[in-house]
């Protein structure tokens, strides 16, 4: 914390706990009477009457005894800064309950980290730990089953824009994967664009028009052939996918297959090295390789 928050914090907490103490003993030496009496303060409500007694002995107390244990509290646990007898802080504790957690889990992984993930297919309770990390760090994405949604890979069908590999799947995992589809809107023209179209269309077999794709099918030769492959059959190497299936990242309709070719499209897997540990990408590989090869 900077000195200025630190500072602010002790200002507000110190000008509380005098406030309250002087407010305390502010109002208990005004007071007219010391000892219980008949007299009222003089103002009626409805035939209801307010006594003018002083606050009871065991009442003034016990707000003294508040304050006097937020100051031992202070000096106990520390504030801001400046640790107190105790010397806790939250940062400790958190750094405590990890080293804690390590310690308890370490045994764990170090059981699987020895394995490859051939072998892990075989340890139903190291994938349901995969299984478990894949819902918390992979299902926003690739949803609670590993089916996908539009543009997030299925991982479950075998179909695979990067290989299928199990040292492939951690790296995809462990350094992330961009996909590069350029824009081809401005060097096709909406013609061109359209003609492509059906002509990918064509390679899986798809309703389209046969003279447009006849065109189209030139215009790829000459553009799409470096990555998707003379075939259309897609380049793992670049993450191409492979056009003449029905598994489609983007959708298969017209509409959506024209969307792509006139203006790109750039997937971005992110990489998890930095935030997991070399035996949890590996479980994690394990199970989604589990997903596809039952
Ligand atoms: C922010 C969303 C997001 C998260 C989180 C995410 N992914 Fe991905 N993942 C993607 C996208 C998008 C792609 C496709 C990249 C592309 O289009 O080139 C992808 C691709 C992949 C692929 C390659 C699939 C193939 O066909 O080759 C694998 C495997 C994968 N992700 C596994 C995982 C795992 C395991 C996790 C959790 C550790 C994870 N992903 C977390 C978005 C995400
Ligand atoms: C530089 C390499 C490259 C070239 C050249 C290229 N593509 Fe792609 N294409 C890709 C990549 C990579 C993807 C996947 C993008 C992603 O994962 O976000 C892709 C995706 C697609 C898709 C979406 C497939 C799906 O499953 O939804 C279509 C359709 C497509 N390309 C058609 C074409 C056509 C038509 C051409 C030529 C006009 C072409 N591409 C040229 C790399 C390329």
């Amino acid at each position: 914390m900077s000195a200025f928050w630190n500072a602010w914090v002790w200002a507000i907490t110190l000008a509380v706990i005098l406030g309250c103490s002087w407010l305390l003993l502010a109002t208990r030496k005004s007071e007219p009477h010391k000892e219980a009496t008949e007299e009222t303060l003089g103002h009626s409500f409805d035939g209801i009457e307010e006594y003018d007694n002083p606050l009871p002995g065991w009442w003034f107390q016990m707000f003294v005894a508040t304050v006097i244990f937020g100051i031992a509290y202070l000096g106990l646990y520390g504030l801001a800064n400046v640790k107190g007898f105790y010397g806790w802080s939250s940062v400790g504790q958190y750094e405590e309950e990890m080293a804690h957690a390590e310690e308890v889990y370490k045994p764990v992984f170090a059981k699987y980290a020895a394995m490859s993930i051939e072998d892990l297919q075989s340890q139903p309770d190291g994938l349901k730990i995969g299984q478990r990390m894949f819902a918390n760090n992979c299902s926003l994405c690739h949803g609670a089953t590993g089916a996908g949604a539009h543009g997030f890979p299925n991982l479950t069908d075998g179909d695979w824009l990067y290989g299928g590999a199990p040292a492939t799947i951690k790296q995809t995992i462990a350094n992330g994967r961009q996909g590069a589809m350029p824009a081809w809107g401005p060097v096709l023209g909406e013609e061109g664009v359209r003609d492509v179209t059906s002509y990918v269309l064509s390679l899986s077999g798809a309703e389209h028009d046969a003279d447009m794709a006849a065109r189209g099918k030139q215009q790829f030769q000459a553009l799409c052939t470096a990555c998707h492959g003379a075939d259309g059959k897609g380049t793992q190497a670049l993450g191409a996918p492979n056009l003449t299936d029905n598994t489609w990242l983007y959708g298969g309709s017209f509409e959506q297959i024209s969307h792509t070719i006139r203006t790109g499209r750039n997937g971005v897997m992110p990489a998890h090295k930095d935030l997991l540990s070399d035996d949890k990408i590996t479980l994690i590989a394990a199970y989604v390789y589990s997903l596809s090869n039952k």
